[in-house]
This record gives C-alpha cells, sequence and structure tokens, in this order.
C-alpha cells in the first residue's frame, strides 16, 4: 500500500469528491514513478474512468473556487493547488497523444489507459478510490523495472513506438535522467523505426535532447542516440565527428569520443545548458577542416572559427534559441583553444590581458571548457597542461584585479578626444582611442584614467606628426 506516499493534501479531497461522485479515480505517470524513486515530483496526473472535467471543476469549486483550464478538445483540465499543477484527464482506448489536434478520446478503463503510455514506469497508478486508497496498480511490472532500473513498453515496442515516435527520444532521455538501462526488444524497436522521427517536430526532439544534455552524464544519452540511428536522422554534423582515419600511419584522435568526454567533464562543474552545448559543438568543424600536410600531420585549421559559424547554422536548423544564448556558444566555440595555446607559451600578462578582454564575463565559463578539452592519453602532457593551467589561472585574477578588463570600458571617450584637440569628427580620434587600448592591453599603461590621459596626448601628438610628415 502506498498510502504513506500520498503527503500531498490534494489527493484525500479528490478521494472525498471521488466517492461522492462514485467516479474510479488514480494518480498516474511520472508523479508515481518519481514519488517510488524518492525524486522531487513534478505536475500531478490524475485520470478518472469517467469525466475528468467535471471532477475538475467539482474539485477546484470546493478548494475555493479555484480557477480551472479545461482543454475541451482533449478532454482534459487544470488547475494549481499549493504551488502544484493537477492534471485531470478521463481515462482513454485511444493512444496517448499529449499534443495531437485531433480530438480521439474513447472512454476506456485504467487499463486501458496505462495499456496506452510510454513505460512501464510511467504506466503505474495509484488508487484515490475509498474501497482500496494507496493500491498500486502495476499491470506491466512497473515496480521491479523501477527495481532492475529499466526502460520497456507495456505492450509490444512497435505499437508503442508508432503510436507516438516521440518516445524513442524519451526512452533514451529516461535512461539517461535515470541511469536506466532501456531493455533489449525495446532498444531494438527504437532502431528498427527510427525513421519515424521525421513526424515528430524539431521542438519536441530539441526538449528531449536538452533534457538528455542536462542530465548527469549526458554522453551515455548520446551515444545511445548514436546507437540507436536516431542522431544521424537530426544531428548529423555529430555523427560526422565518428571515426579515425590514418595516413603515413599517423591517424587522429576520434573527434566524438574526445567531444563525449569533453562534454561530461564540462557536465561535472556546470549544470549550464548553453556551456554543455559549446563542449558539444567545440570540435563541429574539425571534419569540414581537417587535412594531412605532410610532415606536420593532420591539422584542422580554422576550425574553431568555421565552428563559430556552424553553430549559427545548427541553432537555426534545431530551433534552439538565435539570441544572447547562441552567441555565447559561438563565442566559447571560436575562442576554446585560446587558453591553451596561451598556456602552451611563457604565459605573460598582456596575453592573459588579451583573452580577459576578448571574453569579458564569460571567461571563467572558456577556461572549464579549455581544461575539459585537455584529454591526451599522454600523462605527462595533461600534467604540463593542467600545471599551465594552474598559472593561467592565478594570471588572470591578479591581472583582473590590478586591470579590470573584464568589463573593459575606454577610460578616454571620444568626446574628450574631440574636445582636447579641438578635432571635427575623422578617422584619427579612432585611431587614438585604439591605442590607449592596445597600450593597456599591453601593458604599456594602466587601466587608469590619469595615465590613460597623459598616454592620450603623447600618442596624440605622435599620430599627427606622422600625419604631417605623411602628407
Ligand atoms: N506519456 C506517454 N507518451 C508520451 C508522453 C507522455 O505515454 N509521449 C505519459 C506517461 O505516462 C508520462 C505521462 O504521460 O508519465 C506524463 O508525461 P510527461 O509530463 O511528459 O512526462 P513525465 O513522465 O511526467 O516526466 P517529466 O516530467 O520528467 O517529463
Amino acid at each position: 500500500m502506498m498510502q504513506e506516499y500520498l503527503t500531498h493534501p490534494i489527493f484525500h479531497i479528490l478521494a472525498e469528491i471521488a466517492e461522492e461522485n462514485n467516479i474510479e479515480t488514480y494518480v498516474i505517470g511520472g508523479y508515481v514513478r518519481d514519488l517510488l524513486l524518492h525524486r522531487p515530483s513534478q505536475d500531478i496526473d490524475i485520470v478518472v474512468q469517467g469525466n475528468g472535467i467535471a471532477l475538475a471543476e467539482a474539485t477546484a469549486q470546493k478548494l475555493g473556487h479555484l480557477k480551472v483550464s479545461v482543454f475541451k478538445n482533449f478532454g482534459t483540465a487544470m488547475f494549481r493547488y499549493k504551488g502544484t499543477e493537477i492534471e485531470f484527464v478521463g481515462a482513454r482506448k485511444e493512444s496517448y497523444r499529449s499534443d495531437s489536434r485531433k480530438p480521439l478520446v474513447e472512454a476506456g478503463t485504467i487499463d486501458d489507459d496505462q495499456k496506452r503510455r510510454d513505460f512501464t514506469i510511467n504506466a503505474l497508478a495509484i488508487s484515490l478510490n475509498k474501497r482500496d486508497y494507496g493500491r498500486l496498480v502495476d499491470p506491466f511490472k512497473g515496480l521491479q523495472h523501477l527495481q532492475e532500473r529499466l526502460i520497456k513498453t507495456p505492450l509490444e515496442p512497435g505499437i508503442t513506438f508508432s503510436d507516438d515516435p516521440l518516445r524513442m527520444m524519451r526512452a533514451i532521455r529516461f535512461a539517461t535522467q535515470l541511469n536506466f538501462k532501456i531493455e533489449e526488444n525495446t532498444f531494438k524497436a527504437i532502431r528498427a523505426n527510427k525513421d519515424r522521427l521525421t513526424i515528430i517536430s524539431t521542438e519536441r526532439i530539441m526538449d528531449e535532447f536538452n533534457k538528455i544534455m542536462l542530465s548527469p552524464e549526458p554522453s551515455r544519452g548520446i551515444f545511445l542516440l548514436e546507437e540507436t540511428g536516431l542522431l544521424e536522422m537530426f544531428f548529423p554534423e555529430l555523427t560526422a565527428l565518428k571515426g579515425v582515419e590514418i595516413i603515413d600511419g599517423i591517424g587522429h584522435k576520434d573527434n566524438f569520443y574526445h567531444t563525449m568526454a569533453v562534454l561530461d567533464t564540462v557536465a561535472l562543474y556546470s549544470n549550464d545548458l548553453w556551456l554543455r552545448w559549446a563542449a558539444l559543438l567545440h570540435d563541429i568543424a574539425k571534419p569540414v577542416t581537417k587535412k594531412f600536410i605532410k610532415g606536420q600531420g593532420w591539422t584542422f585549421y580554422g576550425h574553431n572559427h568555421i565552428g563559430e559559424r556552424m553553430v549559427a547554422k545548427i541553432f537555426n536548423r534545431l530551433k534552439l534559441p538565435q539570441n544572447e544564448k547562441m552567441k555565447y556558444v559561438q563565442k566559447l566555440v571560436n575562442l576554446h583553444m585560446r587558453p591553451i595555446v596561451l598556456s602552451e607559451e611563457i604565459v605573460t600578462d598582456s596575453a592573459v590581458r588579451r583573452l580577459l578582454f576578448d571574453t569579458g564575463n564569460d571567461i571563467d565559463d572558456l577556461m572549464t571548457l579549455a581544461e575539459a578539452d585537455i584529454t591526451s592519453k599522454n600523462e605527462e602532457k595533461v600534467k604540463r597542461f593542467l600545471k599551465n593551467f594552474k598559472i593561467v589561472r592565478r594570471k588572470l585574477k591578479e591581472v583582473e584585479e590590478k586591470d579590470s578588463i573584464r568589463n573593459f570600458q575606454p577610460p578616454i571617450s571620444g568626446e574628450e578626444i574631440m574636445e582636447t584637440f579641438h578635432l571635427s569628427p575623422c578617422r584619427l580620434i579612432g585611431d587614438i582611442k585604439n591605442a590607449i587600448k592596445e597600450a593597456i592591453l599591453d601593458g604599456i599603461i594602466p587601466n587608469k584614467d590619469e595615465e590613460a590621459r597623459a598616454y592620450m596626448f603623447k600618442i596624440a601628438a605622435e599620430l599627427m606628426k606622422d600625419k604631417e610628415t605623411n602628407g
């Protein structure tokens, strides 16, 4: 019996009203699954054998005239109570389709309804009826599968997946989020039905994909997407990273495995979806820039710049935000090698200052990405890099404390330059401003007004003299 799990106050109220109206009522789906897994529970889904909308309205009335949203076409109704969304639906025979425009509600029993759900662990229900309040209704061994950590469809998987092909993505998403295995037949059916993903909207696919990205170990899901053939369907740029080519006995690393390692490492340090996306796409242009040059081996010249452009194309196609989130990912992809290049040389203050200037407030994220990017098998090399990274981080801190470059604002404005030298708008003003900025970044002068002003006089005199001599 599961009574002790039903701590939310709505359940007793519902049970009472169901009893008064003689309607069979159950709590079902993700809420029950998460209760049993001791995960924070989300919205509550209520299934009734009969009219779900009517039960929602009667309950909302009793709770003090709460506002009910009714979706007549779907036969569902919803209200918010104590911060939780409570959704009501009549049990149905037909397939469960959360986004279908067709009203396909053919009334059924709780058993019919459970059959039409995606996975056995999501088909669990708990009775809210007086005669057996708290009884777990588990016709498909959902509880056992929760214990075995298994994703399995309640019916023959081919049927469940053709009812809604998005469920193939959901299987992999749950396996990744919960660290579950996909049962063998279910897995095979995904492979067999992968082409059906084409009828699913990009937005819904990406919703699931982003949940995979936000999981503790996103690579698990992406490997599963790859193995089932789903990844190729919507993200061919990623599958293109796979494989190793060998010329003259020299191979390059498999960029798919490398990317997965970088993504998982970044995920250890950050829950930020977009930093994880930057990790996913940091080497995305390696396949298109790859060249074997005799004497040099494998090269990927410009893969960061081309990668930056590819980010925009990919975000556009995958209906991801076309805003500052995308610009952030582009920036990190473009700059991802800078900290490494820097740490390979003697770490000078001015190189650090320039990195800070180009990266601004995203510097910590860039450092996280760049450090995760070191996946060499050569332990000596890794040690050396990590040591140099420590130096870079320390210098970043020192330089920032001294010169505040992160949010660089030119200390001398264009107006001040024009007034000081009685100039009207011309190129010289930009040149003077730029020279001051360069001097600060090179550490010739500190990022302070007074020093910058003195430097302005000096540089203006030089530039004006140049102008005179050059005519
Ligand atoms: N469901 C389904 N097929 C789908 C989507 C949903 O059978 N394609 C059913 C499942 O029983 C699921 C329930 O509807 O448990 C609620 O769906 P949803 O809110 O999308 O997922 P949850 O299981 O609640 O999980 P999460 O909140 O993590 O998305």
